[in-house]
């Protein structure tokens, strides 16, 4: 009996491209004619959303599968993707996130059981934390991609996030393994995204997907029309990248079918010699992340930023996903807060410089 896969998307610094990697390559997995479940495991909901789904309007949620005797298959959803259903998320899920209904975090694993024999992947998107749901998540999964972003704060968190797979491992699912580190909007234009390419093949090695995943502006605009980047634009770099990141992962499948190492090194093996490493590249990149912290210590110093160039933005803030061309940039600061609140820095520009700067908060829920 066919047994699916279970990957979890997960990085718990904010804005990665978890999201965008759950629905496109749960999509593009479907089109390659394999049968997948794309579980919708953040608060924020946006892979519901993304597909087309409001999720205060389904019936079906991932909110039930945390109670005992939980059944997957009474909340699933049928997709417009070929091939593709989704268990859509909830912003109730936040709760639980605050108040667990168990410290159980094997309950998503087991409710998600009964749907193994019916799919050939799930694929579950993580929120942006290492809590409870997060932690459920990673104990349902048989392996875990890391989307990094290639960006000036690209490590920032990694330490971290290998600790807790660490602890997963040890203490919930000795299964677990990574099924590999994704590079995301990478933009040949930049030398630092090049250089950061380098660091993390440098320190990951065979970890890292051969697929680097581009930034792409048809990957930004495809969820606004609630579908995926095949649907909104199938003759576009982000389509052949998550094409292709989906070819990688079924054939690494038939590796491990063969071999036995899991992709690359075990975790332990990781921590083990990458720990140092690391630490020396998060150093490398400490200058940027100063000036992140001392700009977010004091709102009012972001003021500083009006009339510095581009070039000079990108210096201490990276470009995120910001579009090079555009007028305006947008950044989300303090990553650490929760769902709840999220601050977004905006900048103006005019002839290349920072004309106007503004801080807005938002809560969500
Ligand atoms: N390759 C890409 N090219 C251009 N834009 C991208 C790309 N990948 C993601 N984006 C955009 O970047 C933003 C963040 O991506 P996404 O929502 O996938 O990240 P996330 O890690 O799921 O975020 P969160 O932590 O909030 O859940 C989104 O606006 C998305 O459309
Ligand atoms: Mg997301």
């Amino acid at each position: 009996m066919a047994k699916a896969k279970t990957i979890a998307i997960a990085n718990q610094k904010g804005g990665v491209g978890k999201t965008t990697t759950a629905i496109n390559l749960a999509s593009a997995l479907g089109i390659l004619e394999h049968r997948v479940l794309l579980v919708d495991a953040d608060p924020q909901a946006n892979t519901s959303s993304g597909l087309g789904f409001v999720p205060s309007e389904q019936q079906q949620s991932i909110k039930h599968l945390f109670h005992p005797e939980a059944n997957v298959l009474n909340d699933i959803v049928q997709t417009h993707s070929p091939n593709l259903d989704i268990v859509p998320g909830s912003i109730q899920l936040i709760h639980f996130e605050i108040n667990p209904i168990s410290s159980n975090v094997l309950r998503l694993g087991k409710a998600l059981n009964p749907a193994k024999p019916m799919y050939d992947f799930i694929i579950i998107d993580c929120a942006p934390s290492l809590g409870y749901i997060t932690l459920s998540a990673l104990s349902a999964a048989d392996s875990v991609v890391i989307p990094v972003q290639c960006e000036y704060l690209a490590t920032e968190g990694l330490i971290e996030l290998l600790n807790t797979l660490k602890f997963v491992r040890k203490k919930l699912n000795p299964n677990l393994d990574i099924e590999g580190v994704l590079i995301t909007m990478f933009d040949q234009r930049l030398n630092h995204s090049r250089h950061i390419v380098k660091l993390l093949r440098q320190y990951f090695e065979d970890l890292v997907f051969k697929t680097v995943i581009k930034r792409n502006v048809s990957l930004g605009e495809a969820p606004s029309f609630g579908t995926n980047i095949f649907e909104y634009k199938i003759s576009s770099e982000g389509s052949e990248n998550y094409l292709k990141l989906s070819r990688e992962i079924i054939s690494n499948q038939t590796k491990m079918k063969k071999t036995k190492p899991i992709l690359g090194k075990n975790i332990q093996d990781i921590m083990k010699e990458n720990t140092e490493s690391l630490k020396s590249l998060e150093t490398n990149k400490a200058k940027h992340l100063n000036h992140f912290e001392a700009f977010q210590k004091k709102s009012k110093d972001f003021k500083k930023l009006k009339g510095l160039s581009k070039k000079e933005v990108i210096d201490i803030f990276g470009l995120t996903y910001n579009d090079i061309y555009s007028d305006v940039w947008m950044y989300r600061i303090s990553d650490k807060s929760s769902v709840f609140r999220k601050n977004f820095l905006y900048l103006k520009f005019r002839n290349g410089c920072v004309r106007d700067v503004q801080l807005r908060r938002f809560k969500q829920g």
